[in-house]
């Protein structure tokens, strides 16, 4: 028996993503984003509140870097979600965590983090759906310790978590439960 739940953007795992920028003055700013992700090869987007810090911050430096949130980090990722840049400015020292900036693009690279992508920004659109940014990956920074021996990102490794738009729980991703192009697989020859 299924029930009705209405018109509810439930789609489920939600990713845990710190979209990190600097401000005019030079101050980092991190956010919590659930709602982004890849949209192409080489790209991501960001669907975020025009209001946000860090969609000003995007404006003023054409960049981002984009980091997987991890377990051990999770309250200092829940509180980038919380504070607002706009409010705190010293939103990122309180957190404790540490910004290098990127090599790459204009953006700060937080070393906790096990896995960020630095990005530069294509497109801000601008829709009846809300703001979207567009950020071309130039490249991706990964801790050793979360590669396996072949230089992959092991997920495992990672300690990543993940959203839940339910009830807004946060939960921890790791057990492999399969293979992509490989579990079906078998099923292509009946
Ligand atoms: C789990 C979680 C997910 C969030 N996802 C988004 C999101 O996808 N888009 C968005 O605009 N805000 C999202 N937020 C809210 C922002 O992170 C929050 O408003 C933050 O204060 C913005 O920071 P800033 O003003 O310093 O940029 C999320 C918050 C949490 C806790």
């Amino acid at each position: 028996m299924k029930k009705d739940l209405g018109v509810k953007p439930y789609v489920f795992p939600m990713p845990v993503l710190m979209i990190a920028t600097y401000g005019e003055d030079g101050a980092v700013d991190v956010m919590n984003m659930a709602w982004g992700g890849v949209c192409a090869e080489n790209m991501v987007a960001l669907n975020i509140d025009e209001d946000h810090k860090t969609s000003e911050n995007i404006k003023k430096r054409g960049a981002f870097t984009l980091s997987i949130a991890d377990v051990p980090h999770l309250k200092e990722a829940d509180f980038f979600g919380i504070a607002t840049g706009n409010k705190t400015p010293d939103k990122f020292e309180r957190s404790g965590l540490h910004a290098a900036k990127s090599t790459r693009v204009d953006a700060p690279v937080v070393q906790e983090f096990p896995l960020t992508l630095e990005c530069r920004v294509v497109e801000l659109q601008n829709t009846s759906y809300g703001f979207r940014v567009l950020g071309e990956i130039v490249n991706v920074l990964a801790d050793e310790a979360v590669l396996d021996e072949k230089g992959r990102v092991d997920p495992a490794k990672l300690n990543a978590f993940v959203f839940d738009q339910f009830q807004s729980g946060y939960y921890a991703v790791g057990e492999k439960v399969g293979q992509a192009w490989n579990s079906g697989a078998g099923l292509m020859k009946k």
